[in-house]
């Protein structure tokens, strides 16, 4: 201690607030939010940066993730069977610092509550990967491929997304 009440550099740190959001938040946003959870986790920020997702859609409300979307996130160290879907709200825009979307519907359906209300503007999550691909494709009614696809894009989209936190938190 140096007497001025800071126990350390990260400790006056602004918290982060992290939305990942897709349609029914059963397959996309809770891998997103498993997978973004690890990478925080590894860097040591699980502190700071606060993680949620949720659906456009109110179906699944309650429902735990898809078992193919589970068992896929298993394969990779990664338990999302924990996570409850809910639906997205208006007051996410205030309270989320990075609303994150996998498609462009996701995008036009929460800009829609974006322009009425304020608040973070929704971005596409692979805007922070570095391949072409601009969306995450639905895998819901397709095959386990889909499903190894949404965790490929999405881990890629983390790092980046990982890198844009740090350097604003520098
Ligand atoms: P998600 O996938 O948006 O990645 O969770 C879907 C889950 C359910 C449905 C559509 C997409 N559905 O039509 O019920």
């Amino acid at each position: 201690m140096d007497g001025s009440g800071n126990t350390g550099p990260m400790t006056m740190q602004k918290p982060v607030y992290v939305l990942f959001v897709c349609l029914g938040n059963i397959c996309r946003s809770p891998s997103a939010e498993g997978v973004f959870r690890r990478a925080v986790h590894e860097a040591g920020l699980e502190e700071i940066i606060h993680i949620d997702s949720c659906g456009t859609g109110d179906w699944h409300i309650g429902k735990a993730p898809d078992d193919r979307a589970q068992q896929k996130a298993h394969q990779r160290g990664i338990d999302i069977s924990g996570l409850r879907a809910r639906q997205f709200r208006a007051s996410d825009l205030e309270h989320f610092d990075y609303i994150l979307v996998m498609d462009r519907q996701n995008l036009a359906d929460v800009r829609d509550v974006w322009r009425q209300n304020g608040g973070t503007e929704p971005e596409l999550f692979l805007s922070y990967g570095l391949s072409e691909h601009e969306e995450v494709p639905d895998p819901y009614y397709g095959g386990d491929k889909g499903f190894e696809t949404v965790l490929d894009l999405i881990e890629e989209a983390s790092e980046g997304l990982l890198d844009e936190i740090r350097r604003y938190l520098a």
